[in-house]
């Protein structure tokens, strides 16, 4: 008979229950330390992405390393090349800022590593997260009674959803057949605004395998809203051309100028036709807080889903989307499987949500923490302050392009995204198309020198062809005079480089 292993050869590897709480609080005090510097830091690394690239190149560690070498790592390699996305004057992509309570919810969900995939795996985590869901429809005013889960992103969401939407509309058994069924009358086509569709929903129509042709762009009217007329015209067209429309998406603030669809006229469409109201709202539906701006968010409550991103505007620290879906039967019938090893026996009294049947994820983190206990530490009212803060930016910036000799507005602020172009005085007498590639390069220029600099991180995008600058200002720690010295320094830049008529 083979000798059994004896016990003292086992070792879970486990850190030294004294030593992880001395380094716990060195955890806790490297944390507020970085916090307390956060205001004055230079928000990008000064190294090239090939220096940082090898800066950790390593081979696989053989060996364990201690604790306090590990963490060493985090102030010398980690620290020194992040771009500090909690930085008041961070303006890039639409990336939140990350609330600190946030930081005590990541430690303590990954301390006990429930799986939120499955209820018995996480009896806390999927009530907690059931109550987020909650919390969310009820903040932006969308009906409680709604389903919905937490996922990675706004893409996720996106794709979520027009999947959910493909299999409750579509006139054959899409999850059994797929898209190969012969009961497949036609092509599947879904509609966006042709300026401010975002790509994640053409990354989701790609995922479902619908193929991106699959989109059709609808015209925008003059304000990058989408033109609701032209839309039941591509309606008309289509379906005469033996297409099958299936599903509209509305954006509930756009990514370049935070623009909200005309929403009610959209959800009318969708009834009237029997078709799927999807509403992105990734960017902005969390405005909808906001009493003074909630007849811009009209018709929101008749979406049949809704896309939101903690991770932009309710300042959740990465990931954190979210897709609410007004019946939930209809989201848990998209994803639901069964198999034997997913069942087990607990007892009788059991009757937990499995959230894995709700969404294209089975095993799932403990992320609903960190929301729940953002919107207890911060309440509605809160997040109301803090909303309207970031709109008030945007505002002051408009007023101060406004009175600039050097930037001109590219559309009004409508509530934390905004862009301009770098359009000087001299210049507003000659033909714009004549100097445009001039005024595109110079635009690049003056965001990627205040971004090189480090004080602040701004980026461009296009406005019908225009090379602009574009703030999102979604942190909870920009105040108006982050802004009024963001635009000291861009006008400064802009005269230096035009001096020194520096093109690139
Ligand atoms: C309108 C809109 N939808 C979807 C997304 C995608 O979200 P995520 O980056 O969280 O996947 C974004 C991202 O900026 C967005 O602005």
């Amino acid at each position: 008979m083979k000798k059994a292993i004896a016990v003292q050869d086992f070792d879970n590897l486990d850190i030294d229950l004294e030593e992880f709480r001395k380094y716990g609080y060195k955890v806790i005090d490297a944390i507020t330390e970085y916090y307390s510097t956060i205001k004055d830091r230079k928000i990008i690394s000064e190294s090239s992405s090939k220096e940082i690239e090898k800066v950790f190149e390593e081979t696989l560690p053989l060996t364990g390393t201690s604790v306090n070498n590990i963490l060493g790592e985090w102030h010398n390699r980690v620290l020194p090349h992040t771009t500090h996305l909690g930085s008041p004057r961070y303006f890039g992509f639409v990336n939140g800022s990350g609330s600190m309570i946030s930081v005590f919810a990541d430690a303590l969900a990954t301390s006990v590593n429930m799986n939120s995939g499955g209820w018995k795996a996480g009896p806390a985590a999927t009530e907690i997260e059931r109550r987020v869901i909650k919390w969310i429809a009820e903040l932006i005013n969308y009906p409680t009674i709604c389903g919905g889960l937490l996922v990675g992103g706004g893409t996720i969401a996106n794709f979520s959803a027009l999947l959910t939407a493909l299999r409750n509309t579509a006139d054959y058994n899409t999850t059994e057949e797929g898209l190969q069924s012969n009961k497949k009358r036609g092509k599947f086509t879904l509609y966006m605004s042709d300026h401010e569709g975002h790509i994640s929903i053409v990354k989701a129509a790609d995922m479902i395998n619908l193929g991106r042709n699959a989109i059709r762009r609808v015209p925008s009217n003059e304000d990058l809203t989408m033109n609701t007329d032209a839309l039941e015209k591509m309606l008309d067209e289509d379906i005469k051309d033996g297409l099958i429309p299936f599903c509209i998406v509305a954006q509930v603030g756009s990514i370049n100028v935070g623009v909200v669809d005309p929403l009610e006229r959209i959800a009318e469409i969708c009834k009237e036709r029997k078709l799927w109201f999807h509403a992105d709202g990734a960017c902005g539906a969390f405005g909808a807080i906001l009493p003074e701006i909630a007849q811009m968010y009209k018709g929101l409550e008749q979406a049949d889903s809704v896309t939101l991103d903690p991770h932009k505007w309710l300042y959740i620290p990465y990931e954190a989307g979210c897709l609410l879906v007004k019946e939930e039967e209809k989201l848990r019938r998209t994803f639901s499987i069964a198999a034997p090893y997913l069942q087990g026996t607990l007892p009788s009294d059991y009757n937990g949500l499995d959230f894995f049947e709700y969404g294209p994820q089975m095993s799932r983190g403990f992320n609903a923490l960190k929301i729940w206990m953002t919107i207890k530490n911060y309440g509605k009212e809160g997040y109301q302050k803090l909303l309207r803060q970031n709109i008030l930016c945007a505002k002051h910036l408009h007023q101060l392009v406004l009175q600039s000799d050097v930037f001109v507005p590219m559309h009004q602020p409508q509530l934390f995204i905004y862009a301009f172009r770098f359009f000087p005085l001299q210049l507003r007498n000659k033909n714009e198309e004549e100097i445009k590639s001039y005024l595109d390069v110079m635009n690049q220029k003056i965001a990627d020198t205040i971004t090189a600099s480090g004080f602040a991180f701004i980026m461009t995008s296009k406005i019908k062809e225009k090379i602009v600058i574009r703030l999102s200002i979604c942190s909870h720690r920009t105040t108006i005079q982050d802004i009024d010295k963001v635009f000291e320094k861009l006008t400064t830049i802009a005269g230096e480089l035009k001096e020194k008529k520096e093109i690139y």
